[in-house]
């Protein structure tokens, strides 16, 4: 039996079972949703719960993936991304606003700068007389556990669910990604063979990042140079995050070396893959988009499915999802 998920707060969370269990409701869902009758079915399934969506930072995919997938599951949602738009613009304390959509919600998805917050209130509601699950959509620069879902998610459907045994480049801003550290938390359960951390100097894997790596006996491998990607069948790109930059440092660092194109897309192996959690800038250029090994477009659509399969698991109607699946849906 995989571990029953009430919070999402950290990837940390995920054991293999559970993201198995995921991924094949994910696919079960997406087949169920092609015909009338299987969205009305899952659109009945959570229509008297409540969500509240709070993002405090910028999002269009990870805000609309989950404002779509509670609209499939019949969730009704409020949203909350203009954090002036609150009462706390009048004084009030954070810790009311927060009891305030306690109040109204069965449900709460936020992303905010501060790390600790998704989890502190996760706490506070848990201890409550009316305990609501907390997802976390995003922490400052430290986790963004439901990426490292769709990016799981999408090396297991590229490569058949054989993930043990590849090789992944990480590419980028690796010391200010959130989803790179919550991806390299979900790829410890798959038995991965080999990590090529590849960045700027100035922008290498934080020390907790290289002491996990330790830790855990896994093999890594970092380097500057971005030839090292021809190694990997997972090649995971990201953009810079000047939005933590400090004093504008990041306008010193020269990202262009990173940069995939047509040039240099033979760098990667034919049956390799390339991913990004998006939005990207210049470092995937657009003129890849339609080379079969460019994965990103359709990893963006995969967000929408396990986000959807995580919302029914945390509300256990997942059971019901597969009794569905196997008497409508697989007998077309
Ligand atoms: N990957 C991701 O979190 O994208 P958004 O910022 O658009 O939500």
């Amino acid at each position: 039996m995989a571990k029953k998920l009430f919070n999402c707060i950290s990837a940390k969370q995920f054991d293999r079972e559970l993201l198995l269990e995921l991924f094949v409701l994910a696919d079960k869902i997406r087949v169920i949703c092609k015909t009338k009758k299987g969205a009305d079915f899952l659109g009945n399934l959570l229509s008297h719960k409540r969500a509240t969506l709070f993002f405090e930072q910028p999002s269009t995919r990870t805000f609309l993936s989950f404002n779509n997938a509670c609209q499939i599951l019949g969730i009704k949602t409020s949203d909350i991304r203009n954090i002036t738009d609150l009462s706390v613009s009048k004084g009030e304390s954070i810790e009311d606003t927060l009891k305030t959509i306690h109040s109204y919600s069965d449900l709460l998805i936020i992303r905010h700068r501060n790390e600790s917050i998704a989890s502190n209130i996760s706490d506070i509601f848990q201890n409550s007389d009316k305990p609501i699950p907390v997802i976390n959509a995003g922490s400052g620069s430290d986790e963004h556990p439901t990426q490292a879902l769709l990016d799981v998610y999408t090396i297991y459907r590229a490569f058949n669910g054989k993930i043990k045994g590849k090789c992944i480049a990480l590419i980028g801003d690796l010391k200010r990604s959130r989803t790179i550290r919550s991806l390299i938390y979900t790829l410890t359960n798959f038995e991965i063979s080999k990590y090529i951390l590849i960045s700027p100097d100035e922008l290498k894997a934080p020390d907790d990042l290289i002491k996990y790596f330790n830790y855990n006996c896994i093999t890594y491998l970092e380097s500057n140079k971005l030839n090292d990607i021809s190694e990997a069948d997972i090649i995971y790109s990201t953009r810079i995050q000047d939005e933590y930059d400090v004093n504008n440092e990041s306008k010193f660092i020269d990202y262009t070396k990173y940069y995939i194109n047509k040039e240099n897309i033979n760098l990667i192996g034919k049956n390799s893959i390339i991913l990004h959690p998006l939005p990207r800038r210049l470092e995937l250029s657009t003129d890849i988009d339609s080379d079969p090994r460019a994965w990103y477009w359709k990893q963006e659509v995969n967000g929408l499915w396990i986000r959807t399969a995580l919302l029914a698991y945390i509300f256990d109607v997942g059971k019901s999802i597969s009794k569905y699946y196997k008497n409508k849906a697989s007998k077309r």
